[in-house]
């Protein structure tokens, strides 16, 4: 049994070397210049990606809903060296606010290499407990106004040979306890933006497609929620903007970081009373 345990575990890890291989090597002076805009950008993985980004020397646009929050980041991306850090406050749950968003880096910027979204509403760690208005209101930030931005994005990107970045979790592969309006929202981006892949590759589009599978990432917003509740280990925000940038720099399709989400995904479907065993047991809860 440990030998079939060690088999395993090295066949996956030569599968996973094999596909690192092979992917095209990542150029920071690629970035130089680029036009950005990332989303949900005042904290966590998007304020660190705004720093990455400012740091290769692009040319940037951030949002998120706090704009004190947002000048500070910017003032910060123009010292690590943006050639343009430009600030927009907008609410991701007004039906207008995402392509006005869009617009206003179209204008500011001449056009998008690069279409980063990654913000995500509020939502309890909590057992569901029936609010449907929640659910309806979190589907609308996490998972509509990505399509709106994405559509309305998408000539400028086509024209500029540029990328779109999907930041998404491994609750949008497997759901967990706790967090269904979130798994939700993020099942149906993995859903919509999987098929516009298919979609944008029978089209010889111009446009690259990433989906960003994230695990838990220490960033305060989830360290606070799962604060004795449940104890995992979380991979740093900054190594994880770092990878989201160069998966969508290299035009690859797929991201898992860290690189035990994969294996879950596999897990989940391979040996499935386990890996809920397993799930249930890491939660601190009585009921
Ligand atoms: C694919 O091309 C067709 C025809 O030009 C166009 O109508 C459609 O919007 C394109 N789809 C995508 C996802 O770009
Ligand atoms: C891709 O970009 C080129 C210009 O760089 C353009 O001629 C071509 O039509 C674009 N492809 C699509 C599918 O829009």
């Amino acid at each position: 049994m440990r030998t079939l345990t060690k088999l395993f575990l090295a066949s996956i890890s030569v599968a996973f070397i094999a596909v690192k291989w092979s992917a095209p090597s990542f150029q920071p002076e690629s970035l130089r210049g680029a036009r950005v805009l990332v989303t949900g950008a005042s904290t966590g993985i998007g304020e660190q990606m705004a720093y990455h980004y400012a740091r290769f020397g692009a040319q940037i646009v951030i949002t998120a809903r706090r704009e004190k929050v947002l000048q500070q980041v910017a003032d910060k991306c123009l010292s690590l060296g943006a050639q343009k850090a430009l600030y927009i406050a907008a609410d991701m749950s007004s039906e207008s606010d995402p392509e006005t968003v869009v617009d206003f880096a179209l204008q500011k910027l001449g056009g998008l290499d690069y279409l980063v979204l990654n913000h995500i509403g509020p939502s309890p760690f909590s057992m569901w407990k029936g609010d449907i208005e929640h659910s309806r209101w979190l589907m609308q930030v996490n998972f509509f106004s990505y399509v709106q931005m994405a559509w309305k994005a998408l000539p400028s990107l086509e024209q500029n040979k540029g990328s779109l970045v999907i930041v998404s979790s491994l609750l949008a592969k497997m759901a967990g306890p706790f967090t269904a309006p979130y798994s939700s929202t993020k099942f149906a981006l993995n859903g919509f933006f999987g098929s516009l892949q298919h979609e944008l590759a029978m089209n010889n589009s111009n446009v690259s497609l990433s989906i960003c599978t994230l695990g838990l990432i220490d960033t305060d917003t989830a360290m606070e929620k799962i604060r004795g509740i449940i104890d995992i280990p979380a991979a740093p925000a900054s190594e994880a903007a770092l990878r989201i940038i160069q998966t969508g720099a290299t035009r690859q399709e797929e991201l898992y970081y860290p690189w035990n989400t994969y294996l879950a995904t596999l897990t989940k479907d391979w040996i499935p009373s386990a890996t809920n065993y397993i799930v249930r047991n890491a939660y601190n809860y009585i009921p």
